[in-house]
């Protein structure tokens, strides 16, 4: 098969990406396309407003939601330690095995799959110029075919660079037509202005409550940032998209609270956006790793993930942090005696933007002026829920409720 490469930010995708992706597939060099979502970009390490994620998850719903056949988005770069040069994601990517996986997994037919591939990396003509500058861009043409798209009116510049670079790295360059708007992610971000932007990706950024107030990280340390992308790119190894993006969602939302009640932005943002880390590994491995943390106090498995998270992220990540910890393992049933940390997370968990399991409005509207008030209302749902399950609330919680003046000793 022909196969086209499309990398980038996607910081948000706009209908600039989506016009490249169509022009491109209809262009008649390429079969099929995938779209690789950028991880650590050379030009922009941790300088995107989201972690991977988000961009990740949010290119799939649009492809998805636009129906664009024989596209398929990559998470390639989730995989690659350090810097994503095109280099070596190509290395990979354009590998027999890699590529063979990929496609199957795509439910490109095995026969298909197996083809001897030809491949071809789409870019922007404007982008072209600089093509030579780039980490290593001999090699990289030894993978692909450069596929440039021109728009009409600007091919002057686009022919003298690509003969410079057919003349100075003997690689293949192929330019296509592109038709559609021109636009830029970070002139959306900046004005607000969101109508360049598909309504599937409208929809999520919508949803999730994304390049608001809150996911621009004010007053968070570039050292804490820097921890949150990474963390939020090695969850993605053991969560699925929506409890991912859900366990993000608790950490910006955490970060914001913190500010209100005069905790510790940074921790708080981490906590939140660790606190389900565990809750898709096995069973077994989760309730071993919840009695390091706390022995036999939890046993439930609704529950253990809370601990084993604490384990888990001392574990892997080396956080040692003990507010941090406790945070993450008692988010979901509280306790007596809980620090202003404990109890933002333990709210942000059930109010982040994409929770619709109730009408969250009036705790919402709390959780603004007055933490304690909040933290009530949400034991007072959960308390509601387990009555009308016939569950039994755990003692932890009794003592929280307790704490808060909900029921008297
Ligand atoms: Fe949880
Ligand atoms: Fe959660």
């Amino acid at each position: 098969m022909r196969i086209g490469i499309y990398g980038g930010s996607f910081d948000p995708v706009h209908n600039g990406h989506i016009a490249m992706m169509r022009s491109a597939l209809k262009s008649g060099f390429i079969d099929c396309l995938i779209v690789i979502p950028s991880v650590r970009n050379s030009f922009k390490l941790y300088a995107n407003k989201l972690p991977p994620p988000y961009r990740l998850c949010m290119m799939k719903e649009t492809i998805e939601g636009l129906a664009i056949k024989n596209c398929y988005v990559s998470d390639i770069e989730f995989g690659i330690d350090g810097v994503s040069y095109t280099a070596v994601v190509l290395a990979k990517l354009t590998s027999d095995e890699y590529i063979r996986e990929f496609l199957m997994a795509n439910d490109v037919k095995r026969k298909k799959a197996e083809e001897h591939h030809e491949f071809f990396w789409i870019m922007g003509s404007d982008t072209l110029g600089t093509f030579e500058t780039w980490y290593k861009p001999g090699e990289i043409l030894k993978y692909v075919t450069l596929l440039a798209a021109v728009r009409p009116g600007d091919d002057t510049d686009v022919d003298k660079a690509a003969d410079s670079i057919k003349k100075n790295l003997g690689g293949k360059v192929e330019l296509f037509r592109l038709n559609g708007v021109e636009c830029s992610s970070s002139e959306i971000t900046r004005s607000g202005d969101f109508s360049q932007v598909p309504e599937p990706a409208r929809e999520f950024i919508k949803r999730h409550a994304l390049y608001t107030e809150n996911t621009m990280l004010n007053g968070i340390s570039d050292e804490a940032k820097k921890q949150f992308f990474e963390c939020a790119t090695w969850m993605h190894k053991y969560l699925g998209c929506k409890r991912l993006l859900h366990t993000l969602n608790v950490g910006y939302l955490s970060a914001h609270l913190a500010g209100l009640y005069g905790c510790d932005k940074d921790k708080a943002l981490l906590a939140g956006a660790l606190h389900d880390c565990a809750k898709e590994l096995p069973i077994e491995q989760q309730l071993e790793m919840a009695k390091r943390y706390t022995g036999d106090l939890f046993t439930e498995k609704k529950i253990i993930h809370s601990s084993a998270g604490a384990t888990f992220i001392k574990e892997e990540l080396g956080i040692e942090d003990k507010e941090i910890l406790d945070a993450i393992c008692y988010h979901t049933t509280g306790r007596g005696n809980m620090s202003v940390l404990e109890k933002i997370v333990y709210l942000a968990d059930k109010i982040e933007p994409s929770r619709t399991y109730m009408d969250l409005a009036p705790i919402r509207e709390a959780a603004e002026h007055d933490l304690d008030e909040a933290v009530r209302m949400t034991a007072a749902a959960v308390r509601d829920k387990f009555i009308s399950q016939g569950r039994a609330l755990h003692p932890v919680t009794t003592a929280m409720m307790k704490d808060l003046g909900m029921i008297s000793d």
